[in-house]
Order: C-alpha cells, then sequence, then structure tokens
C-alpha cells in the first residue's frame, strides 16, 4: 500500500460530469428531482459504477442506495460511510451532493486498487430525496436512515404534484429491501460543495464544517375573498396577494434585523384564480427560515406567527400554516473535525472551520455516530443554480483530503 496514494482525479473529475448531464429536460435543465424518472438515470448509473468497482450495493425501503466494500475486514464492524445526495433541486448544478457520492465511491476505489487493508466496512451513500423539492421534508432519506422519521410515514408523503412518494419510489425500481439504519456509521464524513462565498472570500480551498445551522420549512396559504379588479374598492378587499406580500416583506426584514445571520426565504408562491383582473382570492407559498442559533430560530418563527394573526385581522383574510420541515441546529464531532483538519494540513492544504448554511445528510447521520463535513469552494457563491461550478482541483483536493481521514479512521 503506497504511503501517499491519491485518488484518480480524473476518473472522479469525468464522473462527476457524466453524472452531471443524467436527468436533463427538454430545455437542458438539470431536474433530478427525488423519485422521478431522472432520478433513476441518476441512481442507475451510480448503481453501475458501485457494481463495477465491486461493492455490495444495498437499497433501502426508502430508497436510499448504500455501496458496502467489506474490504477483508471483520465483518460486524461497524463501517466507516461516507455519502450525500444525486437528487438534484429545478435547474440545478452538477456539484450539489453528486460530488459527494462520486467522492466517496473514488475514495473507496482508490483504496481497493491501493490493496489498502481497512479494519472495518467502507461504504458510500446516497440518500433519498435530500433536497426536498417535491416531498418534504429534505434530508428525508437520511433523516428516515437516522431514526428521524418513521418509514411508512415517509413512504406514505405526498408530493406537490400529487404522488406518493413511497409508489414512485416502487415505480423507479428503488423501493429496496433493506431496513433503513442497517448499517450504523463508526464515524460518517460528507464531502459537499460549500454552495455559499466564504471560502472564496478566505482564500482557502478545504472547508472543515463543525455546525450547520437550524431550518424551519412552513407552507402558509391566505384565504381571501376574489373579487373584480375593477369594480372593487381598496377598502373593500380581502387581497390574499397583499397579504402575502406583506408577510414577504416582513421576512426579508426579520432576518435583515439579526445582521443576516438568521435567512428566510419564500422560494415558491401561488395566487388563485391567478387572473389578471381578479383579485387573489387565495395565496399559498412556503418559508425557509434558518439560523445557527436554536433561540433565534425560535424567535423568528414566533415573531412570524405573531405576525401573521395581524395581518389576518388587518386585512380581513384566513391565514394557516402546515410545517414541512424543523431541524435544530447540529454540531458535528469535534473527533472528526480533528481528523479532517489531520487530513488537509498532512498534504499542506490550509482549511477554514464553517458553519453550514445549507442543510446536508450529514446533520441526519450525526444522530447515529460521529459526523462532520469536508466543503470545497463554490465560484461566486452560487448553487442551486446551473452556474454552479467548482474548480477541478479544489474537487480533487477536496477528494484527497477525503481519501485520507477515511484511511485514519479505518485503519485504526
Ligand atoms: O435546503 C437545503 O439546504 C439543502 O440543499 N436541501
Ligand atoms: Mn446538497
Ligand atoms: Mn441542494
Amino acid at each position: 500500500m503506497s504511503r501517499n496514494m491519491d485518488i484518480n482525479g480524473e476518473r472522479l473529475l469525468s464522473r462527476i460530469r457524466q453524472l452531471g448531464a443524467v436527468g436533463r429536460d427538454a430545455e437542458g435543465r438539470l431536474v433530478r428531482v427525488a423519485a422521478t424518472d431522472e432520478d433513476r438515470q441518476g441512481r442507475d448509473l451510480f448503481v453501475a459504477w458501485a457494481r463495477s468497482a465491486g461493492l455490495d450495493v444495498h437499497i433501502d425501503r426508502i430508497g436510499n442506495i448504500v455501496a458496502v466494500w467489506q474490504g477483508g475486514a471483520n465483518g460486524d464492524a461497524d463501517p466507516i460511510m461516507m455519502g450525500s445526495h444525486i437528487d438534484s433541486v429545478i435547474d440545478a448544478g452538477i456539484y450539489d451532493g453528486s460530488s459527494g457520492v462520486i467522492a466517496g465511491l473514488e475514495v473507496i476505489t482508490a483504496l481497493m486498487e491501493a490493496r489498502f487493508m481497512p479494519q472495518r466496512p467502507i461504504a458510500v451513500a446516497a440518500f433519498t430525496n435530500e433536497e426536498g423539492v417535491r416531498y418534504a421534508p429534505d434530508m428525508m432519506g437520511s433523516l428516515v436512515y437516522a431514526g428521524g422519521l418513521d418509514v411508512e410515514e415517509a413512504l406514505a408523503s405526498q408530493g406537490t404534484d400529487g404522488t406518493r412518494l413511497g409508489d414512485q419510489l416502487h415505480r423507479i425500481g428503488y423501493a429496496g429491501p433493506a431496513e433503513p439504519g442497517f448499517l450504523r456509521p463508526h464515524a460518517y464524513l460528507e464531502l459537499h460543495i460549500e454552495q455559499g462565498p466564504i471560502l472564496e472570500q478566505v482564500g482557502t480551498a478545504i472547508g472543515v464544517v463543525e455546525n450547520l445551522q437550524g431550518i424551519s420549512w412552513q407552507r402558509i396559504i391566505i384565504e381571501g375573498v376574489a373579487n373584480h379588479a375593477g369594480t372593487t374598492p381598496m377598502q373593500a378587499r380581502r387581497d390574499a396577494g397583499v397579504a402575502a406580500a406583506r408577510i414577504l416583506v416582513f421576512l426579508r426584514d426579520l432576518a435583515t434585523r439579526t445582521g443576516g445571520c438568521s435567512v428566510a426565504t419564500v422560494g415558491t408562491m401561488r395566487f388563485e384564480p391567478d387572473a389578471i383582473n381578479v383579485i387573489p382570492g387565495k395565496a399559498s407559498f412556503t418559508v425557509d427560515l434558518r439560523d445557527p442559533d436554536t433561540e433565534r430560530l425560535r424567535a423568528a418563527e414566533a415573531e412570524l406567527a405573531g405576525f401573521l394573526r395581524d395581518v389576518a385581522a388587518e386585512d380581513g383574510v384566513a391565514i394557516t400554516t402546515e410545517r414541512l420541515a424543523r431541524f435544530d441546529p447540529v454540531v458535528f464531532s469535534p473527533e472528526i473535525v480533528r481528523v479532517l483538519e489531520g487530513a488537509a494540513s498532512g498534504r499542506q492544504y490550509q482549511w477554514h472551520h464553517m458553519t453550514s448554511g445549507a442543510g446536508h445528510d450529514a446533520q441526519m447521520m450525526a444522530r447515529i455516530g460521529p459526523a462532520a463535513m469536508i466543503f470545497v469552494p463554490s465560484r461566486d457563491g452560487i448553487s442551486h443554480n446551473p452556474r454552479e461550478f467548482t474548480a477541478d482541483p479544489d474537487l480533487v483536493a477536496g477528494a484527497n483530503v477525503l481519501l485520507d481521514a477515511v484511511k485514519t479512521l479505518a485503519g485504526k
């Protein structure tokens, strides 16, 4: 086994590009949304790569793919697990999630080729529905895997398109037999693009992620009265659209007031009947609130609830809310953080401690084992956008840090 082994950068980069070409719609947008045909195409490609590397590929009941290398290690030792997701948002970039899954497979393949003898199995997972775009909550597959959501409840969840997740997983051939959580990680490591501007600002290639902010998702439904746009006096209106707009601006001000520690996003909004000359009788939209501080997140949620009551009274509308996801902030394992620091330093890479603004499967896997993450830079901090980009040398550097960390943990 060579001391300074490296991953195969060419194979890593070409697979990221190959997977990035899979799951495109007629306009060429990347739409590998959970449990769609496009998602299946991506899953099939990853499974084919994992099988061709000689890994045992397991599919669990929520469709999580877990590829395992026993490596001659003692079979019932808990594995070192890596993972991320290959489902995407709508019109996505090619690196979010996929780069972490492919890097995990690359690490295992490089270890096999170097005749590394692990003390414990090593696995890489592609978790179902990390993005939560079609079925809420996000990080659903890893949440079920970690025991945070009952698998039957998850399978019964209804998508924004009225479909049932369980039926869709069955349709795409990924309603597997394995029980979620069938392997408990001795440690869980996730490589992911930063999806923000910090690493680029500090000029560092490696982020060592110590914690991850809390996430609060809800849907807000406003019922007013549809009426004629021309004949209805302003003071007689019960305009669901104006009420929604007031709440949207309130959220922007609420987050700004916290000096940017909180972030608030209204990513989807629908008016009904959605006609130019009809006062909206109904408005429904989603709120994504996040903060690394538990108390501040709770306070923001309470302030929003109070403002909804005020708007309902002042605008004569009825407002109901539906909880879609709620995860407290997560602190990762200091021990695994130190292993990642050591792996980066071992290659003379500068590293930078970070808080993750985005949700990740690692936050769920941290419930069942010591976990931490590696970030690599996102150009201009852009993500969830086809302009998402991470430079090849940074992807290779991140994967080599992952390799060295896994060697350290699997070698013990
Ligand atoms: O929403 C998130 O932070 C993640 O991309 N699912
Ligand atoms: Mn992601
Ligand atoms: Mn994402």
